[in-house]
């Protein structure tokens, strides 16, 4: 399965690996940090950006694909509906099935609201299921909030918003505590303390983690709870715009049935979007970690609304995404394998830098690694650097890659692949939206009253650059902020009496009056590949 090359490299990576246990490479400095990024982070590819013409964020720049699904062809133009006709009424209607959708449905049933959950595919096929590596909280002595804080700020580069980052952390030990008491089977010594590890850019050891199963434990749970509390879940179902009311604040969305193409509507005092991220958007053509379901449909509806977006030309690129075999690419190789130890190699068998740097220098890193260092190594579709893996046993003794990356040890082992033995080949791939709906400490949309964003679909929390396993927190700290807050609005909000999408007309005639042209026809619901039914036409 390998090339000559490769073999050739390998055996260099065999060569330093022993000389390499215990050794902790230099950090990059501030000054070497900002020349990585500038000159060798997508983000920084001017050419891939555009500049919105119509909405809140007019003349600022998000990614080209975003940017045509942002001022695309709202699904709704030229169909007919009865907005009378309504088949779902709710106090808050939750558009998501993962983990912010989950958690928000739950806190806003236990605080009495009649809730619906509408998802387009199942509930819990989301990102959150796919999540692997872990979910921070500062619970241990030697950590606290603070310090917490200040790891993701710095990961940030100091432009998370401030109220939200101090949420995120301060509430984090209570979040993982709600978790463990509905059953999540955190990893635990044999004295039931919790276990932790570190992650890049964290200063304590506060990444608490399901083997590699993490995102899946933790939503088995969220989904089993959504179930037992009865709350109506209505799946294969998208929502395609959101509807206001007279005053223009958030009163339902307009559904599709994802297999019938049927229209419906669904009227709520409250509105919260869980929809995720974007990753199968394919920026700059890149690979993804992402959930089918994550083409960025809760920007587009915001946007459309009337809400400002922040932070959307920020986006996440894991530098460990698998780049051999080609039958794998672009899938996530958790951070956790670096975390136990292994080392990023280049085709020398030199590790090249440290492996515990934040996300956003570290796949620069490997980037420059394998275009102007030319040290990568070649692979069938492109260049990509060694994972270290073998190290892991070394380090921690035998049977601890099996005990603590089982479920990657096994998508490596159907390829033939024996991550123990061997190194793993690895490049960067998309895997996160570090921006999006700009939110206050409700999670209320800053700019359309009773519309709520939680998880990956807010921007503010993580700045331009998120941490390691503050996704996770993310998603169960504010999808039960949401919940909460939106179910303490929809008590003192009255049904609305009547239902509008003026704003999408409007929204046309602005981007038509602008001299944009249509790319594309959105929110995307999912990608072209899927070869789902209900495209629509340009
Ligand atoms: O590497 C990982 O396991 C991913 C974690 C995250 O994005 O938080």
């Amino acid at each position: 399965m390998y090339s000559e090359k490769m073999i050739n490299s390998m055996a260099k990576v065999a060569e330093t690996r022993k000389s390499r246990i215990g050794a902790d490479p230099a950090r990059f400095t501030a000054d070497e940090k900002s020349k990585l990024l500038a000159i060798y982070h997508p983000d920084f590819k001017e050419e891939a950006f555009s500049v919105l013409e119509v909405g809140a964020n007019k003349g600022g720049k998000v990614p080209n694909e975003l940017h045509d699904l942002l001022q695309g062809k709202s699904r709704m133009l030229g169909k007919e509906i009865d907005l009378e006709d309504v088949k779902y009424t709710s106090d808050v209607l939750v558009i998501g099935g993962g983990g912010s959708g989950a958690s928000c449905a739950l806190e806003s049933f236990a605080a009495g609201c009649k809730v619906t959950m509408v998802t387009k595919l199942r509930i819990g096929d989301a990102n959150t299921m796919m999540a692997e590596g872990g979910i921070q909280a500062a619970d241990k002595e030697n950590d606290s909030p603070a310090q917490h804080y200040l790891d993701a700020f710095g990961g940030g580069h100091f432009t998370n918003k401030p109220e939200l980052l101090k949420m995120l952390v301060g509430d984090a030990p209570g979040a993982l505590q709600w978790l463990n008491n509905l059953g999540v089977m955190f990893d635990k010594d044999e004295n039931g303390v919790m276990a932790t590890t570190a992650g890049g850019g964290t200063s304590r050891n506060r990444m608490h983690a399901c083997a590699d199963y993490s995102g899946a434990e933790i939503m088995r749970v969220l989904r089993d709870e959504v179930k037992n509390d009865g709350i109506e879940v209505v799946e294969f179902t998208s929502a395609i715009e959101i509807l206001l009311d007279e005053k223009g604040n958030a009163a339902g969305a307009v559904l599709i049935n994802m297999e019938t193409g049927e229209l419906m509507v669904a009227k709520a005092k409250c509105v919260v979007l869980c929809t995720g991220g974007a990753g199968r958007i394919h920026y700059q053509d890149f690979p993804t970690t992402n959930h089918y379901g994550a083409t960025a449909d809760g920007l587009v509806m915001a946007y459309r609304a009337g809400a400002e977006l922040r932070d959307a030309d920020a986006i996440q690129y894991h530098p460990t995404g698998v780049a051999f075999p080609a039958q794998m690419l672009g899938a996530l190789v958790t951070e956790k394998v670096r975390s136990l130890g292994a080392m990023l190699v280049n085709v020398d068998g030199e590790a090249f830098m440290n492996p515990l740097e934040c996300r956003d220098i570290t796949s620069a890193s490997i980037i420059r690694e394998c275009s102007d260092k030319n040290k990568g190594i070649e692979t069938p579709l492109g260049t990509a650097v060694w994972l270290d893996s073998p190290m892991i046993d070394m380090i921690h003794g035998e049977g601890t890659l099996l005990k603590k990356l089982p479920g990657m040890l096994r998508m490596y082992q159907k390829m033939g692949i024996d991550m123990r033995e061997d190194p793993i080949l690895i490049y960067p791939t998309l895997h996160y939206q570090n921006g999006g709906v700009d939110v206050n400490a409700d999670s209320m949309s800053t700019l359309v009253n009773n519309l709520f964003v939680a998880g990956e679909a807010a921007g503010g929390v993580h700045g331009r650059n998120r941490l390691m396993g503050n996704s996770l927190l993310d998603v169960i700290v504010f999808g039960r902020n949401a919940g909460k807050c939106a179910a303490a609005r929809a008590k003192e909000t009255e049904m609305p009496s009547k239902l509008s999408i003026d704003h999408i007309n409007k929204f046309d005639a602005a981007v038509k009056a602008s001299g944009a042209e249509y790319k594309a026809v959105s929110p995307m619901l999912l990608p072209e590949y899927t070869n789902i039914k209900n495209k629509g036409t340009l």
